[in-house]
């Protein structure tokens, strides 16, 4: 096959050779990036008299030609071709002719490629901030309708102490504002333009390349040429933003899964987001939930195999940095179907409170609530700490609960207890007064909600 370098090489190279080294079966969805950075870099050769202004207005109606029939389908991708920049260029120069070829003066792929995948890269962070926002939404929705909801909060999945749901909740909801951040950081260091740092030194052409960034709305250009087309810490920057988003999903995932069983049945997935079994009648299974889970897997190793393929490369370009593109899109894709999952099935998710208190009566949840009681009556926490332990020693080895416990027994541990310690130890207001800042109270959790409406706003 005829090449863009024919010149030097005198043989061709072989077909195999060729289909190993082409990329566009992967790259081809930057197309979009690829005609836009070519439109601003007409304009910029036009504007700093290297091509004629007639010479950029035909590469620009052809370029756009060629922008809106890949859009409508007219013209399909060449799977021949090396890659999605040579398929731009080689069909401009058929439709346009010489003047096509006119077009990759001071520029290179190298530039061009870190180009494409910056401007792609910072529309998928905009897709997936807008994902993450509606997750958090439908989190908020779900903390507001189960605001007062008790449920046991475990450490070591143990019931631990009594929490609200909605504060449960809200803990996922600030995973995903951070989540949030992150992403939004990243659009911000891929804010400097590489193009026209060309092969790796720059050109002899007195280009403009603040120029060309303005029009495709960078608001700066990357200072050194050789980083500029060496860096792809963006891309692992991502990679590792999306590796945190997807490990945040999976743990909520987790926690569905739990919940959704027969031994918690704190949940109730919907029908729409559960299977059943091919043999088993009675089940529901959470496979969106445990897929979403799972995904994680490919998604950690995509950002593993973007370390790896770039820790040893010398300056500048070197041809392993094609494999870039699939790793980050396969992340990318990925994250956004375990978003669009996830949305709905929060979304249509029902809690059954009545399973998460039943829980919350058993487990002596309520023993630190004893022991701070003790303190107030001034005993020393850890004098506190194992009374109330040794009344819960009592209540398992006579089948009793601490609300029920009669106040004879109490006292016959600690003569400080009185009548108000079944108020204090009553479940709602265990969690109802746990009123430190960023606590599980009532207050508390609105005060969370009021937090993430606005950072979602
Ligand atoms: N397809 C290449 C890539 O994705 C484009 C850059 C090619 N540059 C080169 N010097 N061969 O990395």
């Amino acid at each position: 096959m005829a090449k863009m370098w024919e010149g030097l090489n005198e043989a061709d190279t072989s077909a195999i050779a060729d289909g190993f080294n082409s990329s566009i079966a992967v790259d081809h969805r930057m197309y979009r990036e690829d005609i836009n950075g070519s439109i601003a870099h007409a304009r910029m050769l036009a504007k700093c008299g290297i091509i004629e202004p007639d010479e950029c207005e035909s590469l620009v109606a052809g370029l756009a030609g060629i922008l809106s029939d890949i859009d409508s389908g007219k013209l399909p991708f060449d799977p021949n071709a090396e890659d999605i920049h040579m398929f731009v260029e080689q069909v401009l120069t058929e439709r346009i002719g010489e003047i096509g070829k006119k077009l990759h003066t001071a520029r290179s792929r190298n530039d061009q490629v870190a180009l494409d995948l910056k401007l792609y890269l910072i529309e998928e962070c905009r897709c997936i901030e807008g994902l993450l926002k509606s997750l958090v939404a439908e989190l908020i929705k779900q903390a507001e309708e189960n605001i007062e909801v008790i449920v046991p909060g475990y450490t070591h999945l143990q019931r631990a102490q009594p929490i609200f749901f909605s504060h449960h909740l809200m803990a996922y909801a600030m995973m995903f504002l951070r989540d949030i951040d992150r992403i939004r950081d990243c659009i911000k260091r891929m804010g400097s333009s590489p193009i026209g740092a060309c092969a790796l030194a720059g050109t002899t052409f007195d280009t403009d390349r603040k120029f060309e960034a303005g029009l495709l709305g960078f608001d700066s250009i990357a200072l050194n040429s050789i980083d500029a087309v060496s860096d792809r810490d963006h891309c692992i920057e991502l990679a590792s933003d999306i590796a945190m988003i997807s490990m945040h999903l999976s743990r909520l995932s987790e926690e569905l899964v739990l919940w959704q069983s027969w031994e918690f049945k704190y949940i109730e997935l919907s029908d729409a987001f559960t299977t059943g079994s091919s043999i088993m009648p009675q089940k529901k299974n959470p496979d969106m939930a445990e897929l979403v889970r799972g995904k994680s897997g490919r998604i950690f190793g995509n950002l593993i195999s973007l370390l790896v393929m770039l820790k040893g490369l010398p300056l500048a370009y070197n041809k392993d940095m094609q494999e870039d593109k699939e790793a980050i899109f396969d992340s990318i894709d990925t994250i956004d179907n375990c978003l669009k999952v996830f949305i709905p099935m929060i979304e249509t998710m029902k809690v059954i409170p009545e399973n998460m208190l039943k829980a919350a009566q058993g487990g002596f949840i309520n023993a630190t609530d004893l022991a701070d009681y003790l303190v107030r009556k001034g005993l020393p926490f850890r004098s506190a700490y194992k009374i109330s332990g040794q009344l819960v020693r009592e209540c398992i080895e006579t089948g009793q609960v601490l609300e029920k416990l009669p106040l004879e027994a109490y006292q016959a541990h600690c003569d400080l207890i009185e009548d108000d310690v079944y108020d204090a130890i009553d479940l709602k207001n265990c969690v109802e007064r746990r009123i430190s800042a960023g606590g599980t109270s009532k207050a508390s959790v609105l005060a969370q909600i009021e937090y993430a409406k606005e950072a979602i706003a």
